[in-house]
């Protein structure tokens, strides 16, 4: 991206990590919460939202998530308004697959024709000449199903031959269909569900670190429904942290891949949950913690 040479922080809890030439800050930040109530139309307090953006850029995050879905349209302009020109140091990750319909809903929308257009609308809405990580969204919001991806991927990585995607991910996927995903096309990233409470992807997770491969949690504070464990509050009790701080601080443990997202439409959560990534978890706490997941 262009106008500054600023390095990438380093000094965010978890360093940094190589999204194949792009360095980004292993803490992260996730805009959907930005949107209005159901991820639909502005938000409540629009100042508010371009200072939760420029407060992370300020602290030294240099990834920030999005997706046209959001809004639709809405955090991708509340992002391009609080931003641009974007430093060089940070880099922007969206995902296409889906579109919303009048009640909220995600459908699908993973013809070409439909990607190729959410493509172009991702290019406009923030202002860029090439998207430098886009992910594939699958299935639906109960989670990843079976069934080839090759016409949908195929579809993007044309636009990434042709420049318009530095690379490319995939959302919502299982492990078949990231191993095809592979055979088409290069990925950097998979993004799925999976946080202290569901921890379906472990093996998935350990398979993409052995690649080089990163693997960025959606909902890693648990989402719409916050985590709630009496192990957790435990742990945090005896660490005299927020249940937040151990979810993130563990999930930054759990493997070098892992790339923090937490969505907070609020600055002082924002800052709360840097400072608390950044908590030490000894093997006792970790051992209690591991026995929450499924
Ligand atoms: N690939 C996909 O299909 C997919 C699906 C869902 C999400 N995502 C991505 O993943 C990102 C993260 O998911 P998410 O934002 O939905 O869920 P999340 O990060 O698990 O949790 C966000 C929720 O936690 C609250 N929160 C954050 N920090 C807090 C703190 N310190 N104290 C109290 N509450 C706090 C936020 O409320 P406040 O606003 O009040 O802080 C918000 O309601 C999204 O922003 C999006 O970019 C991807």
């Amino acid at each position: 991206m262009s106008t500054s040479s600023a390095a990438p922080s380093t000094a965010l809890p978890g360093g940094t990590w190589a999204l194949g030439d792009l360095t980004v800050t292993r803490f992260g930040y996730g805009a959907m919460q930005l949107a209005g109530p159901g991820v639909m139309g502005p938000p409540a307090d629009h100042d508010g939202a371009l200072a939760v953006l420029r407060e992370a850029v300020d602290l030294g995050i240099t990834h920030i998530d999005t997706a046209g879905a959001y809004g639709p349209r809405v955090t991708n302009r509340l992002i391009r308004e609080a931003l641009h020109p974007f430093p060089a140091s940070l880099h922007i990750v969206t995902k296409v697959g889906a579109e919303r319909d009048g009640q909220g809903g995600w459908p699908p929308a993973r013809r070409p024709e439909q990607l190729r257009r959410a493509v172009h609308e991702n290019l406009e809405d923030l202002g860029l000449d090439a998207l430098d990580v886009v992910h594939l969204r699958l299935s639906d919001a109960q989670g990843p199903r079976p069934g080839s991806l090759a016409e949908p991927f195929e579809a993007l990585a044309e636009l990434r031959r042709q420049g318009l995607i530095r690379h490319l991910g995939v959302s919502n996927a299982t492990a078949e269909q990231v191993a095809e995903a592979r055979e088409i096309a290069p990925i950097v990233s998979v993004q799925n569900l999976y946080n202290l409470a569901h921890r379906h992807d472990d093996d998935l997770i350990d398979d993409l670190a052995a690649e080089g491969i990163a693997y960025v949690p959606f909902f890693p504070l648990g989402g719409f429904t916050p985590l709630q464990s009496s192990a957790l509050t435990a742990v945090a009790t005896r660490l005299d942290a927020t249940p937040m701080s151990v979810a993130l601080a563990w999930l930054l443990r759990r493997s070098p891949n892992i790339l923090l997202i937490p969505g907070t439409s609020s600055v002082a959560h924002l800052r709360e949950n840097i400072t608390g990534a950044g908590l030490t978890l000894s093997d006792e706490d970790v051992t209690e913690l591991d026995k929450i997941g499924t």
